[in-house]
């Protein structure tokens, strides 16, 4: 007995002592928060809404570093905060010199213990002094009588983690789930005047358990504040479906339209009309009485629809009306919808009953300077790069980005995956602990409900991702009923417990991998939601890939990893994880994109570009180039092509093709010489401009040679003689000198009284690791390359006739030989044969020679693939031509700085007074710093520039990598096995 009493008394101390906080609280999800609903007004069109009145701009702030330390009666009218700073709403407060930005990508950044985010984290962690900063905003609003007798609303377009709302003095509500609206009732605490809005917000809360996303974790009122005026009687919701008929002839319009009385006075007569497609379907509500709420559903049929889809986003625009019983109107929104069916059919995935390829990509919500706050512009400037690079589907990962972004994507033609706002994979990829602890799951299906019922009206969106790297069990169950039950046009999709996918994920594979996995799935259509992990210098074999992909029709298509380097901007670089301080961080993980945080695309966006285009040019016989189409809503002759010959790299035609019957023909201009090469390059170019692109854009490109290259083989002219000086091989020439050292090295080469080389030429087999090599061990693995060359032993220097031939043998085993030959007038051929004596030599970084140049050799010519950076891995977007350009843009400055900036397949180089000739292709790489200099430097301004040029002329360098960042190789096909023999020449003059 004794003892129950005491336990009895324990609990209530307990309650009463340890009442958990909202915010560490998994069953309180938010208090006094409106029901999720549509957006009402498509986003571009709010300002014609005369119900939206936006109290976005610079609010009062104070921020502290824990709960304990914020003013906790803050929003208390009488509390004095005209010494507080400014903040701008929408924004992040780290992004505005308050707090630090956090990267960190698995590790939750503060003791994972749910529900708790404030227990002890290590001494050293960002968390420990900062335990869960709070953010105090407060901002004035003026409120009139008219105002005040209709219904206002404050709407939170997204608040990160946690929020609390007072106005004047009063508590109005609580929210989490920080990637969707929040919205309260504020009509009964506001009065005439002058009214004060207080937000307390909270960096961590239990919510943040759910939301362990590899992203900058940041805080505040990041997206827009507005404050609805709304009728008393008014539209709370309203959902359209358009979906065809089994033969495509008809589309049945549905729109739900939920209306509700919060008036105290009974309604009658009252209409709802959806206006579309030049008709107004109406329908009378008899009445709605005080409190009460009626949903109506109206009907139209569209013949003949023409249908959505990211090839042809045709939209047909609609308004919802709510008109009184005098026929007045009193409210009116503007939305579109697009009639498109989306369907898994067996193994297949269809959109508008063809089997798509979902051409993808993953984008963050991320801007260098406004963090998780995204402006209109940057949407706008991501979806037009997306359209002109040829990707059609993205993937909002892992959360609802802001509503505009779907609104371009509806309007300009992108597929979207949707995703809820939902990873724990600090617990665990398909973790069972959060997956299937009960006391979370209306916390997890609170997020799915939330995606699906802002987002609905969007034609954009094909599929609803519950999240991403989370649990398995029944919250995941719970959260894919639920986006079944609210919407039957569109499939729900998991990564993590396959049970309740509509597609079968599995990503980050080698290609062939892919193969054989898509094959062995036969039940569902598969799909690599994330592949190509675009870290740095990266996305190698894409080619392959979509070989792969287009070859099974249940292979609905892959999304790269990912769009836009994470990058903040810090004192003007872009800093990474750790360059705050942060703690725990995970580096530069964070920069993976296809594009830089300025939005300028990395030669990689190129070759995605390329892959992903919808045509594919095929050469049949000498004469014929037949055009395959690989898109189903769009005919090829919607694009007029053009072709252009070059001879030699230079431009000798340009003309535009006749296209019949899927082909066209060749041109072949007369040619007056008899060894050009001949290339060909073909342009499919837009008829019209599109709103992402003008007339004549470059949708899909090819090029053919027709006819090779003829290297050189000999060398003609007279030769310049060598002797033996001291122990030297030196030429005279006709405007010089050029010595060989005992190294075997080209030493020196004086040319019209100039020394040529800063330092000399020699072997050398190493290039520094790009990002996606590291953690494949490249730079262990292929150590003993390093320094292969440099530990040579020379058996002889010979002369023979007029050559000079240095034979050696390398210590990792393998003999090397050196061929020099050096023309009167100055020319120097180089010749490297390699032949390995060991068997068992790991791959070669790159097998060719280096030297260094004088500084003021900096302006490029060359005959090559180019413009933009290219690998023989990553070659088929850069059209082999003639290209001029500087030392400078000849780098390519990754935001980690590795390995960069190599031209494949180069005839011929010339830099400052340099001229290269290649007597096979070449790859040359030229930076304004040595390898050395790369070594530990996090950030491009911490290189050590400008000493020399450094040149690297190469038969060959190990391919970029496609696969991922943690462990995956170069495919073998692209690397530079060393246990055969190599050989190359080339031939060095002055211009
Ligand atoms: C994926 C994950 C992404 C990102 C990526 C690595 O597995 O879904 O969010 O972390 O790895 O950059
Ligand atoms: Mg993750």
């Amino acid at each position: 007995m004794k003892r129950a009493i005491v336990i009895i008394t324990s609990l209530l101390a307990l309650q009463a002592y340890g009442q958990p906080h909202d915010w560490e609280n998994p069953a309180v999800l938010g208090i006094h928060k409106l029901p999720y609903h549509a957006t009402l007004q498509l986003p571009s069109r709010e300002k014609e809404c005369k119900e939206i009145i936006s109290l976005d701009g610079q609010w009062l702030f104070h921020w502290s570093p824990t709960p304990e330390s914020r003013p906790a009666d803050f929003y208390r009218e009488d509390y004095d905060v005209s010494q507080w700073g400014k903040i701008t709403v929408p924004g992040n407060w780290q992004t505005q010199g308050y707090g630090t930005p956090i990267y960190t990508n698995i590790e939750y950044p503060f003791v994972r213990n749910r529900p708790s985010v404030t227990t002890e984290p290590p001494k050293d962690w960002t968390a420990y002094e900062n335990r869960n900063p709070v953010g105090s905003y407060v901002t004035f609003v003026d409120v009139t009588k008219e105002m005040l007798q209709q219904h206002l609303i404050l709407h939170f377009g997204g608040v990160h983690s946690a929020m609390y709302l007072w106005i004047n003095g009063q508590q109005v509500g609580y929210s989490q789930n920080s990637m969707t609206p929040a919205e309260f009732d504020v009509t009964k605490y506001m009065r005439v005047g002058k009214n004060r809005l207080a937000v307390e917000v909270y960096r961590w809360s239990d919510g943040s358990y759910l939301e362990d996303q590899d992203m900058w974790r940041l805080s505040g009122i990041y997206r827009p504040v507005q404050l609805w005026v709304r009728p008393l009687v008014h539209i709370s919701d309203y959902q359209v479906t358009a979906v065809p008929n089994d033969d495509y002839s008809r589309a049945d319009v549905k729109a739900d339209i939920s209306l509700c009385n919060v008036g105290n006075k009974a309604v009658n007569g009252l209409q709802a009309v959806l206006k579309i497609n030049r008709h107004n379907i109406k329908t009378a509500v008899k009445s709605l009485s005080v409190g009460d709420t009626t949903t109506i559903c109206l009907h139209e049929i569209i013949d003949k629809p023409q249908l959505w889809s990211a090839e042809k986003p045709c939209l047909y625009p609609f308004s919802v009306e709510l008109l009184d019983e005098k026929g007045t109107v009193i409210e009116h929104f503007d939305y579109h919808l697009g009639v498109k069916k989306v369907e898994v059919v067996g193994e297949v995935f269809k959109i508008n009953g063809k089997n798509v390829k979902l051409r993808g990509v993953n984008r963050h919500d991320h801007h260098p300077q406004t963090g998780r706050y995204v402006d209109d512009a940057t949407y706008e400037e991501d979806i037009r790069l997306m359209k002109q690079a040829n990707i059609n589907f993205l993937r909002t990962s892992h959360y609802p980005d802001r509503e505009y972004l779907y609104e371009l994507c509806d309007r300009w033609g992108i597929y979207v995956m949707d995703e809820a706002n939902h990873e724990t994979h600090g617990y665990g990829y398909a973790n069972e602990e959060m997956g299937e602890d009960l006391a979370w799951q209306q916390a997890h299906v609170d997020r799915a409900e939330s995606l699906v019922k802002r987002d609905f009206n969007h034609p954009c969106v094909i599929l609803w991702s519950l999240g991403n790297e989370g649990g398995v069990g029944p919250n995941i169950e719970a959260m894919y009923n639920k986006v079944k039950a609210l919407d039957i046009t569109r499939p729900p999709f998991y990564d993590s417990d396959r049970r309740y996918s509509c597609i079968w994920d599995d990503s980050y594979l080698y290609p062939d991998v892919l193969k054989k996995n898509a094959q062995a799935v036969t039940d569902k259509p598969f799909m690599m939601r994330e592949y190509a992990h675009a870290m740095g210098n990266s996305c190698g074999n894409l080619q392959e890939y979509w070989d792969v992909i287009y070859a099974d029709s249940s292979i609905v298509g892959a999304a790269i990893w990912d769009w836009v380097d994470q990058g903040l901007l810090k004192d003007g670089y872009y800093a990474y994880g750790g360059d705050f301080g942060d703690k725990p961080n995970l580096d530069a993980f964070c920069i993976n994109g296809l594009i830089a945080p300025d939005r300028k695309p990395h030669p990689h966006y190129y070759e995605v570009q390329y892959v992903y285009q919808p045509l594919q040019f095929l050469q049949e016989g000498d004469s014929l180039i037949r055009i395959v189409n690989r898109d189903f809503f769009t005919q090829i002759d919607e694009y007029e092509y053009y072709c252009e010959v070059y001879h030699n790299g230079e431009l000798v035609s340009g003309e535009l093709a006749r296209v019949n019957d899927g082909r066209f023909e060749i041109p072949y201009p007369y040619f007056p010489y008899d060894d050009p090469e001949l290339i060909l390059n073909v342009y499919a170019r837009l008829k019209e401009a599109k709103p992402w692109a003008p007339e004549g854009f470059v949708i899909a490109r090819e090029q053919f040679v027709l006819k090779p290259h003829e290297f050189w083989s000999a060398l003609g002219g007279e030769d310049a003689k060598a002797v033996k000086s001291a122990d030297r091989a030196v030429y005279t020439t006709d405007n010089g000198s050029v010595t060989i050292s005992p190294t075997g090295a080209l030493v020196s080469w004086v040319a019209d009284g100039q020394e040529m080389l800063q330092s000399p030429l020699e072997p050398y087999f190493w290039k520094p690791e790009n990002d996606n090599q590291h953690a494949a061990h490249f730079a262990e693995v292929s150590a003993l390359w390093q320094d292969a060359a440099e530990k040579r032993t020379v058996k002889a220097v010979r002369i023979e006739g007029n050559q000079v031939v240095v034979e050696m043998s390398l210590a990792i085993g393998a003999e090397l030989t050196l061929t020099y030959q050096v023309k009167a007038d100055g020319r120097i051929k180089v010749d490297m044969a390699y032949k390995p004596t060991a068997t068992d030599l790991p791959l070669m970084p790159k097998f060719g020679m280096r030297m260094r140049l004088p500084t003021d050799f900096t302006q490029i010519r060359y005959y090559g693939r180019g413009p933009w950076e290219n690998y023989p891995d990553r070659k088929g977007s850069a059209l082999i031509g003639i290209y001029e350009t500087t030392l400078k843009d000849y780098e390519t400055e990754y935001i980690h700085p590795q390995d960069n900036g190599n031209r494949s397949d180069i005839r011929w180089f010339e830099i400052g007074k340099l001229h290269i000739e290649g007597l096979q292709p070449l790859c040359i790489r030229a930076w304004d710093y040595g390898e050395e200099d790369l070594v530990g430097v996090r950030h491009p301004q911490e290189i050590k520039r400008g000493r020399f040029v450094n040149l690297n002329i190469d038969l060959s360098v190990h391919g970029v990598g496609g696969a991922d960042t943690w462990g995956k190789h170069t495919l073998p096909q692209y690397t530079i096995p060393a246990n055969q023999p190599h050989h190359y020449s080339f031939v060095l003059s002055r211009r």
